[in-house]
């Protein structure tokens, strides 16, 4: 049998820092793991941009679709900002996630034991914290039409459409659940149904589904407080669903309760192709990070946690996900800290190179 195909997208700024970090773990799983990858790389982003005017070359389009699985790094980049709005290094990564219909975006919060001090929330609050929000990654105002800057009364006007049917909403709740079912078999569903249709229509459709998985204790909660209670008490959620927007804001809010965004991996999974994998392509939260970018300094551990994911939900290898995440525990309860993971205490960081060697070396003691 062949091996399995993965395509690289490390992107713009920090994303080929953290990524080349990933390919070192890649190569230790062949090596030292007989899991051998048929690996490709190719651009996105500034980098596409750069090299052919777009933000994704249609043959890159192709060979996503193509591939097992897209590992992304980060793009975007204050070089970009006044790029016209069509060839945005941001236009590539929506582009990708929408023609491969990766309509699931799940992306776990963990607050590792060695970190609950160094969050910005009192200890007990995260102690322990493992939660999962499910963020519908195809649509709603993402995607929704109309949707521009058009002239009125001699004024501008920008304009953009929330916008979700009952099939879009009801296919990211059986993810949702499916995950709530092998977890803790909680799942909190956030939308507006106070000020919106679009919520209202999200409260109904999540209700209806939750026929089909009654074992699940199914809450609804406004948005907003739903940031509010994040904070407060996030112990209170297992997994939560919620729609693009709410879901991308959500998310960069959980991952201050883990203590850094540059700890939070994810995967954006689809339908399932002919072989039976799911489409999928796995990308850290966070971006490209321009104050960071080229001094070595950016914190590998969400794009190598985001690799974890990928061994987990695309290549059925959940036993080295273990291996590859208690590693990354290992060097964390072992003092091992990037620069965005230090307090006030001060020390010396390590950098991206550093970090990855702690974790080749955890690798190699799990033998
Ligand atoms: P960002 O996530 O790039 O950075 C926010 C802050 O977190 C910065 O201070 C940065 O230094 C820090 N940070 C992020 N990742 C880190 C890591 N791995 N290690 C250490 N520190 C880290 O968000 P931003 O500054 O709002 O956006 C910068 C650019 O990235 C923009 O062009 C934006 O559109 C893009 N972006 C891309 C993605 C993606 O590719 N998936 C996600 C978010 C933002
Ligand atoms: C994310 C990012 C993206 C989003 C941008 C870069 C398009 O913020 O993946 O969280 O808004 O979805
Ligand atoms: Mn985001």
């Amino acid at each position: 049998m062949s091996n399995p195909s993965l395509l690289i997208l490390a992107g713009d700024g920090i994303g080929p820092e953290v990524m080349d970090e990933v390919k070192r773990i890649i190569g230790w799983f062949g090596e030292k793991r007989q899991l051998g990858f048929d690996v490709s790389e190719d651009l996105v982003g500034g980098a596409a941009y750069d090299a052919h005017g777009v933000p994704l070359h249609d043959d890159t389009m192709a060979k996503a679709q193509d591939v097992d699985a897209v590992l992304l790094g980060a793009v975007g980049g204050p070089k970009y900002d006044n790029l016209d709005f069509s060839v945005k290094p941001e236009r590539g990564l929506l582009r990708l996630r929408k023609e491969m219909d990766l309509f699931a975006n799940l992306r776990p919060a963990q607050c590792f034991d060695a970190l609950a001090d160094f969050s910005s929330l009192k200890k007990d609050i995260v102690a322990g914290l493992d939660i999962m929000i499910v963020r519908e990654l195809t649509s709603g105002v993402y995607f929704g039409e109309p949707r521009g800057i058009h002239m009125e009364d001699n004024m501008r006007v920008g304009i953009n459409t929330q916008r979700y049917t009952e099939a879009e909403i009801e296919r990211g709740a059986r993810a949702a659940f499916e995950l709530a079912m092998k977890r803790g078999k909680k799942l909190c569903s956030m939308e507006k149904a106070n000020v919106m249709e679009s919520g209202i229509l999200w409260r109904d459709v999540v209700t209806e589904v939750h026929k089909d998985y009654p074992e699940v204790e199914l809450s609804h909660m406004y948005a907003d407080n739903g940031a509010m209670q994040l904070v407060r008490a996030p112990k209170q959620f297992d997994v939560i669903y919620t729609d693009n927007l709410f879901g991308d804001i959500l998310s960069d809010c959980a991952a201050m309760l883990t203590g850094s965004l540059g700890m939070l991996p994810s995967a954006s999974l689809g339908l399932p192709m002919a072989n039976g994998r799911p489409k999928a392509m796995y990308e850290p939260v966070h971006g490209s990070a321009p104050d960071i970018a080229g001094q070595g300094k950016a914190n590998p551990i969400a794009c190598i946690l985001s690799f974890a994911m990928a061994l987990r939900y695309s290549f059925d290898q959940g036993v080295e996900a273990d291996r590859l995440e208690a590693a990354i525990e290992k060097v964390l309860a072992d003092g091992a800290r990037t620069g965005d993971l230090m307090g006030p205490e001060g020390g010396t960081p390590l950098s991206t190179v550093q970090m990855g060697d702690a974790i080749l070396g955890a690798l190699d003691a799990s033998l």
